[in-house]
C-alpha cells in the first residue's frame, strides 16, 4: 500500500490543505524525530507530514535530526517521501519563488549523522545512488505540475551545504563550477538516507534568492520569507495534485 510523506522545510511547516487524523508521537533508535508524525489526508488521500525544522521552526538544518526522521517515516509506514527544500539559484533562470525537481546532489555538509549503516555493520554495505531521487516520483512531480500550470525546472543539480550561515560569491562560483544549479543545506543526508531505507524520495526545490553573488547587495531575509510565501502556495497545491496520482 502507497503511504505518501511530506517533509515540509522553511516555509512550510504547517501544511494547510492537510485534513489531521491523528498525531503520532515516535521515538526510534537514533532518537525522537523532529514533531510528532501528523497523519491526515490530502486530495482524498492518506498522507503524512513532518516539519523538518520543527513545529517552531526552532532546529537549524545542521541539528536536524535526518536518521530520526527518516526512520520514523518507514516506520510508520511510508513508502514514498517528497521533501521540499528552501534553495538559492544558482543560475539567473531560475527566478525567487519558482519549482525545481532537483536529479542530481552533490554534498557537502559534514559532521552530520548520514549513514543507518554504522562502524558494527557486517558485512559492509553500500548503497547505490547513481540517481540519488527516485524518477518514478520525480515524473509525477514533473506531471502534475504540467497538468497545474506549474512552471518548474525540470532538472537540477542540488549543491547541499552545510549552512546555517549562506555562501560566499567564491563558495557559489566553485559550486557553479562544479555543475550545481541550487544551493540549499537540508537536501542531505536526507536523501542518502532514505535511499539507504529503499523510500522512493524526491524534492519540491522551492527558489527563495539568487544566491550569494547572483544579484546585487547581500541576501535579505524579507525577501527569502517573501518569495517562500508565494513559493509555498504552488507547493500546496502541486501537493494535492500529486498525491492522489501516486495511488
Ligand atoms: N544557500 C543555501 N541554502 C539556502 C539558500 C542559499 O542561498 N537559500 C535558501 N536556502
Amino acid at each position: 500500500m502507497t503511504l505518501v510523506a511530506i517533509i515540509g522545510g522553511s516555509g512550510l511547516t504547517a501544511l494547510k490543505n492537510l485534513e489531521i487524523t491523528r498525531r503520532e508521537v515516535m521515538r526510534t533508535p537514533y532518537g525522537e524525530p523532529s514533531a510528532p508524525l501528523i497523519h491526515g489526508r490530502i486530495g482524498g488521500q492518506s498522507a503524512v507530514f513532518l516539519p523538518r525544522h520543527g513545529h517552531g521552526h526552532t532546529i537549524p538544518p545542521h541539528a536536524v535530526n535526518y536518521r530520526a526522521n527518516i526512520w520514523a517515516l518507514k516506520e510508520t509506514g511510508a513508502t514514498h517521501v517528497i521533501a521540499v527544500n528552501a534553495v538559492g539559484a544558482i543560475i539567473p533562470v531560475l527566478a525567487s519563488g519558482s519549482l525545481a525537481f532537483p536529479d542530481q546532489i552533490i554534498d557537502y555538509t559534514y559532521g552530520r549523522e548520514h549513514t543507518f549503516f554504522g562502524n558494527d555493520q557486517k558485512p559492509v554495505t553500500h548503497t547505490d545512488f547513481t540517481f540519488p531521487y527516485c524518477e518514478e516520483l520525480r515524473q509525477a512531480l514533473i506531471e502534475a505540475a504540467r497538468e497545474g500550470g506549474f512552471e518548474a525546472a525540470e532538472h537540477a543539480t542540488y549543491a547541499a551545504t552545510q549552512g546555517p550561515r549562506f555562501e560566499t560569491i567564491a563558495e557559489i562560483n566553485r559550486l557553479e563550477r562544479d555543475g550545481a544549479h541550487i544551493v540549499g543545506m537540508t537536501g542531505m543526508p536526507e536523501a542518502g538516507l532514505a535511499r539507504e531505507l529503499a523510500l522512493c524520495y524526491a524534492s519540491i526545490a522551492v527558489v527563495a534568492n539568487p544566491a550569494a553573488g547572483r544579484a546585487a547587495g547581500i541576501i535579505s531575509l524579507r525577501e527569502i520569507e517573501q518569495a517562500l510565501d508565494a513559493g509555498m502556495g504552488k507547493v500546496r497545491a502541486l501537493l494535492e495534485r500529486v498525491v492522489p496520482m501516486l495511488r
